[in-house]
């Protein structure tokens, strides 16, 4: 079987064909998938029906897993699975049981439909993020891409020159301040604190810039707080055109994964009160992101 890589948006996503994902890959496969990710930035995989540890499996080939923040801080009965690589993207309790609407989980959830680049709020933010559809509803749900390469092309030379350099302070207090909910811990009062993320990368040193934007973000260095969210909002906007941006309207056992280094994304909304949606997600380190790691403005 040959892998095959199919373009179904015109700048960034992919549909793979000729691959069983659910059994160990060989090394061209990975290879691959890899060059795919690089070319695109989302690839889709259909027909995959993957167990939690085989989606684990398939995304250790490409790098080292990371365990999401909602797990971290949740208490371990509140979680569905206790594999803490695995996130749990889904409106069901610890009892299988839809959750109510003033759920606090359920509310935390809904900055999801918000534009953002996952664990941006993390000194080393999320490399890839692979999500797989175990139960959908029947309308609605979709989640959408936006295209950050193709967003960074788009700008004018001026605004290139303005955003170059410029060092954003991203914390997951800044995102859910924006559906209205405070997000405080003592015992996790390190993990709120804001991390800096320069806002042009090429984190795989492709030579293609891409804006690394997110709803985490809440103020620029040096910057006045206000003027910045303005501009992040003003640049997010652009950003998420139409044209930059694809719907993924899922299928169960369909896998899509992103690389939030150059894909933005949000959910879009259903009757999540009604009808299950269940996602199981798994993330990578994103290498390249840490502010330390490379020099601060590029050539
Ligand atoms: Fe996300």
């Amino acid at each position: 079987m040959a892998i095959s890589i199919r373009r179904i948006h015109s700048t960034f996503v992919g549909e793979v064909s000729g691959v069983d994902i659910t059994q160990p890959l060989r090394r061209d496969e990975v290879d691959a998938i890899e060059a795919g990710m690089r070319d695109h930035g989302v690839l889709v995989f259909h027909d995959q029906p993957l167990t939690d540890q085989q989606q684990v499996e398939f995304t250790r080939n490409f790098g080292e897993l990371e365990v999401t923040l909602a797990g971290q801080m949740a208490k371990p009965e509140q979680r569905r699975f206790q594999q803490l690589e695995l996130g749990d993207i889904s409106n069901l309790d610890g009892a299988e049981k839809l959750r109510s609407r003033e759920d606090s989980r359920r509310m935390y959830a809904l900055a999801n439909r918000l534009w953002h680049s996952d664990a941006s709020f993390r000194a080393v933010g999320a490399g890839y993020t692979l999500l797989h559809a175990r139960v959908i509803p029947s309308k609605g749900g979709n989640t959408e891409f936006a295209d950050m390469r193709a967003a960074y092309a788009a700008l004018s030379g001026e605004d290139k020159a303005e955003v170059e350099g410029l060092i954003c302070e991203h914390s997951i207090v800044f995102s859910r301040e924006q559906i209205g909910m405070e997000v405080k811990s003592e015992e996790h009062a390190e993990r709120l604190k804001p991390v800096p993320h320069r806002l042009v990368l090429d984190a795989q040193g492709t030579g293609r810039k891409s804006l690394y934007l997110s709803s985490h973000i809440g103020g620029i260095q040096g910057w006045p707080i206000p003027e910045a969210r303005a501009f992040i909002r003003d640049l997010i906007e652009h950003a998420t055109q139409r044209e930059f941006v694809y719907s993924h309207e899922w299928r169960v056992n369909d896998l899509v994964m992103w690389d939030n280094r150059t894909v933005m994304h949000r959910a879009r909304r259903f009757k999540d009160l009604q009808e299950t949606r269940d996602l199981r997600r798994t993330s990578l380190k994103g290498v390249g992101l840490e502010m330390a790691a490379r020099p601060l403005v590029a050539a």
